[in-house]
This record gives C-alpha cells, structure tokens and sequence, in this order.
C-alpha cells in the first residue's frame, strides 16, 4: 500500500449507494474472499452458523501487523493498483456492513508471523447511528481474541479471522439461496487454482463445483479455437473516450459508429481502423485502463442437431462476456445469442465465449463506482463495449471465413450479436448516472486525510 490517508467516510452514505446499486450478499462474502487471496492464503473457510447466527471467514494468509489492522477500515484511494485484486480499501467495510446488517460488531483477528494476535472490533450499529466511521477498540491486546483465534483460525502461526453476526433472518436467506450463491463464489474464483475455498454450513461442508465458463483452459481447444488481443482505452476531457486494439502488432482505434460523408452508417466489419495512437497521446490523450480480450471457439458448445424442418431448435444459446481483474472474475454478463440463419453458422454462433481481463495500469473505468464486485451492464463503458462487440463479430467472422463459407462472408451475414437492448441500455445508463458517480467521488473527496479518533 502507497501512503494511504487514515480516512473516514459516511458508513451509511457508503453503504445505501451500495445497496441501491445492487451490491450483493455473495459479492459481499467475494469481497473478503479476495481480501484472504490478496494476503496470500492458501485455505479459506467461509463457515455458516445457524445456531449462533454466525458467519465466520477464517484465512491462513500473512494476517496483518497492528499498523495494517489499525487502517483496516480506512479508504486508500491512492493505493497503488497492483497484481492484487484490492484497490480501494472499501471491500471490507462495504462487506461487513452488508452481511451485519449493520446492527451488530463484527471482528477481526489477525496475526501476523512472529507478531501478536490482533483484535479489531467494528460496530456497525454505533457508526451508523453516529454516521460516522470509528472502528472501536483498535489494535487492542492479544489476550481478548484468543479463544475465538483458538477455536477459528485455520493456522496457528499466520492468518486472519472474520466473525460477521447476522441477523437470523438475514442468515436463514443466505442459506436458503445457497443455490445461487454457490456458483457465484465458484465463478468468481474458478481460476485460483492455489486455494481452496470451503464453505460450510454448520460444519456440513458445501460442494462447490468450479468450472471454466469462458472455456479457455479446455484442452481439446487448439490454439486457432482461442484468441487473445489487447485493448487500450484513451480518454481526455471533454473528447470522445478511444479505445485502441491490436492487430497484427499495432494498436488501431475501433471507430465505434463509423459513417460516411453523407452521414450512412457504415458496417464496423467493413470500416477501417485507424492507426492514430501516437497521434492521441501527442494530443492529450492519455491511457485510462488497459485490458485483455479473450474469445474462443469450442465446437462443444454447439446447439444440438436439428433433425429436420419440424425438429426442436433453442431459440438462444447462452455465452458470457466476463470480466476479471487477474485471476478473479468480477461479473460476467451473460449474453443470449440468438439462434437464426443456417445450420453452419449457428454452429459458430453458438460457439463463441469471450471475457474481458483487467490489466492493473489503472482501474479508473470503475473507480469512481468504488465497488468493483459489481461491474455490471450499468457501468461498462458502452464505447468498450461496442468495442468488444465488434471484435467478437470480427473475429467469429474471421473464423467463419477461414473454416466455413466464404461467400456468406461475402454477404456480410456471419455475426455474434449482442442483444441490442443491452448496448442501448448501457448507453443511458452511462448518461444519466454521473449523480451517482458523483456523490461517491465526493465521499471520498471528503474522506481524505480525516484521521480516525482512537
Ligand atoms: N483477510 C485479510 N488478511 C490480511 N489483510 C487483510 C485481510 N482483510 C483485510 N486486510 C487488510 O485490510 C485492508 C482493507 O481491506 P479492504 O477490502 O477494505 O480494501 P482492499 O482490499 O485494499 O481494497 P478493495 O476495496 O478493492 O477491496 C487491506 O488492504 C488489507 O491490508
Ligand atoms: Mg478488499
């Protein structure tokens, strides 16, 4: 962490632009989650309790000295944006505040190798009251956590444990949505290969089963079925956001609504793509957030056969665009692909997945959300995704013309669309929410360099 401010922030501003924003319980247990994986642990328990209404998330990683546990709470706007999956330091606050309901304390113990155990109690019932954020009882001695450390903690030497009292209301829906649940937490992680993540119900341990839902890590795939480029997302006051990919080694901005001089829409497969990076940056352009963009083909997503002019055809197929930063996916959006036109092309259609991976260069597309668990449909800048869009439906193109039919191309018929509604929700979204983008920019405006009361 750079020289982060000891910062304060309005709980309850912070956590009802939350809520209304749709932040969720399992991205709620996915925050701390990635709290545990970014201290390096190797096993993380999330461990329901419906007897004592409790929800424990214990780690085995590095835990934290008492200078980091005493800034737990504390926004860090300024973090330096790492191979790590926290940015903000709002994950934790956000979280707990969530599943507590902010009704009752929550604590942390930790500790680090070699150092003490460390107790942080939070009231949330307290600083919601008080609209304020005053962590109690910081840094306070080893001896008071040390049978819930005793009883918890995965690893004796190292690690940290999280104990979240819930309202038995709130508790009994989590556990009767595990269904859902489930999946999400195995979504979210399905490539941290290097941990373990359990969750259990009163001691009843929970089948997760993680799959790849992009499919890239299919090994019947050969290298053609997967493609892999880059894009660069170059903004300046008051000019229109550019986004730049690679072809064949260098970056071309993707015109996202090509015309002509007599104002016709062109077609963006036909457009030509302008290699004017340089010129961008010589302008005042500078690199907003760097990303890698992931499409692969697998046949084995094919639509099943259709066995004659009466014979049953799905309507959609259902593929992801999913975003990630590193290794953990934020969100995936699924896209239904409408099934339509010939056998051959719905074949690739149907076929197609694609994901969107953050490089760390900057995060400034979603900071301004301040809560990066939930980049959804609403918040995705609508000219990356056109972006994306369009380099699907090149590249599905491309891949038709190779292996399928070049005279369809010809045509200009082979295409992965995705569902206009969402294109054009995104583009009011985008518009009408700078109120939003507003008030949590202003929170932390105001949260800088306000030191908490010990
Ligand atoms: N399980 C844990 N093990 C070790 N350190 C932790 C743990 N949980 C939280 N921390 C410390 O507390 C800090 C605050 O966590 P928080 O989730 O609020 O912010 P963050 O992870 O840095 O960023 P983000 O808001 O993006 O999640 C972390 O930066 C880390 O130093
Ligand atoms: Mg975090």
């Amino acid at each position: 962490m750079s020289s982060a401010p000891v910062a304060n922030i309005s709980i309850a501003g912070l956590l009802r632009s939350m809520k209304s924003r749709g932040y969720t319980k399992p991205g709620a247990i996915n925050e701390l989650i990635d709290n545990a994986i970014d201290a390096n642990a190797t096993k993380i328990d999330v461990r329901f309790n419906t007897e004592t209404n409790e929800l424990i998330i214990a780690d085995d990683g590095d835990g934290m000295t008492k200078a980091i546990a005493d800034k737990m709470y504390c926004i860090h706007n300024d973090k330096e944006a790492s191979s790590k999956i926290g940015l903000y330091g709002i994950g934790k606050c956000a979280a707990e505040g969530l599943l507590s309901d902010v009704k009752s304390v929550t604590t942390t113990i930790t500790k680090h190798a070699n150092d003490r155990l460390w107790e942080v109690n939070a009231d949330w019932l307290h600083s919601i009251a008080a609209n304020e954020w005053t962590p109690r009882a910081a840094g306070a001695s080893a001896d008071i956590g040390a049978p819930l450390w005793d009883k918890e903690a995965i690893n004796k030497v190292h690690g940290t444990v999280v104990r979240i009292p819930m309202q038995p209301n709130n508790m009994h829906s989590i556990i009767e949505s595990m269904d859902t649940i489930l999946p999400e937490i195995a979504y979210a992680f399905q490539e941290c290969n290097d941990v373990i993540i359990t969750v259990t119900v009163n001691g009843i341990v929970l089948s997760m089963k993680t799959e790849d839902a992009l499919g890239w890590n299919d090994p019947a795939l050969s290298d053609k079925q997967r493609l892999s480029t880059s894009l660069e997302v170059f903004v300046k006051d008051g000019e229109p956001t550019r986004v730049y990919h690679r072809e064949g080694g260098v970056f071309k901005r993707f015109n996202p609504n090509p015309t002509t001089s007599t104002g016709k829409p062109i077609d963006v497969l036909q457009a030509a793509l302008l290699d004017d990076r340089k010129e961008a940056i010589d302008s005042g352009y500078s690199l907003n957030t760097s990303l890698a963009l992931r499409v692969v083909y697998n046949p084995k997503w094919n639509p099943p056969p259709i066995t004659g002019e009466d014979g049953t055809r799905p309507e959609f197929i259902r593929g992801n665009v999913s975003w990630r930063r590193g290794k953990r996916h934020i969100a995936r959006i699924p896209q239904d692909v409408p099934i339509s036109g010939d056998h051959e092309r719905r074949r690739i259609l149907g076929s197609v997945r694609s994901s969107i991976d953050y490089d760390y260069r900057s995060d400034a597309l979603i900071k301004t959300e301040g809560d990066k668990s939930r980049i959804t449909k609403e918040n995705i800048d609508p000219v990356l995704l056109h972006t994306v869009r369009t380099i699907i439906r090149k590249w599905s193109a491309a891949y038709y013309t190779e292996h399928v039919k070049e005279a369809e191309i010809a045509n200009n018929q082979a295409h992965v669309p995705v569902p206009r509604d969402i294109l054009h929700w995104f583009k009011d979204k985008w518009s009408s929410d700078a109120a939003w983008r507003e008030t949590i920019k202003s929170e932390v405006e105001r949260a800088k360099g306000v030191q908490i009361a010990h």
